[in-house]
């Protein structure tokens, strides 16, 4: 809303606008937190790992979770309460891993960050919103994308900004 108020009618957000919205960015990442965008990928062992008495042996395929560790409560007080502000401190690398981690880590994790700050910034500054099928918790099938099953229906209406 800061960023908001300090533009002219029309004027178009900058690069020092994107690098300033760190609330916005909290809120997609407690967002990316409780619901993934992708719940995980494949890794194969190149070699045997012993971890925690089980050993995975060299060869076998891996399927990596991200919710593995966004809703361990002793990383995430809390883990099923929506709360952007657990993004102010600093956590720890490879807890929070929305985009995956590593060498083959999203390599369109920038331009997906860039996209969804500009979505989030128009979208509650330009229109009101309200959910039409409010279904809470809204049914959200496990498979490769979290969409819900009975659609995210939401009347917008244009604000004066
Ligand atoms: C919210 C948006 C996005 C999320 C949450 C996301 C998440 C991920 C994750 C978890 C992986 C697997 C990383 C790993 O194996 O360690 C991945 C891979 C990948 N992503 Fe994204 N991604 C997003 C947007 C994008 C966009 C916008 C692009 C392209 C413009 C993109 C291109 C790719 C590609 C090419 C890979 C495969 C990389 C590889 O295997 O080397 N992603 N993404």
């Amino acid at each position: 809303m800061e960023i908001a108020r300090s533009k002219k009618a029309g004027e178009s957000l900058t690069w020092n606008d994107m690098q300033r919205m760190k609330y916005s960015w909290n809120v997609l990442l407690e967002v990316m937190r409780l619901v993934p965008p992708l719940q995980g990928t494949f890794r194969v062992a190149t070699t045997d790992i012993t971890y925690e008495g089980f050993t995975i042996p060299e060869g076998w395929k891996i399927y990596w979770t991200v919710s593995s560790t966004n809703n361990d409560p002793e990383i995430f007080r809390e883990p099923e309460k929506f709360d952007p502000t657990r993004f102010e401190s600093e956590i720890p690398p490879f807890l929070n891993v929305p985009f995956g981690g590593g060498p083959r880590i999203c390599p369109g994790k920038d331009f997906a960050k860039l996209q969804m700050l500009i979505y989030l910034h128009y979208a509650v500054t330009f229109f009101k919103w309200e959910l039409i099928n409010n279904v809470n918790p809204p049914k959200v099938p496990a498979s490769m994308h979290p969409l819900p099953s009975e659609g995210f229906r939401v009347r917008l209406e244009r604000c004066s900004q």
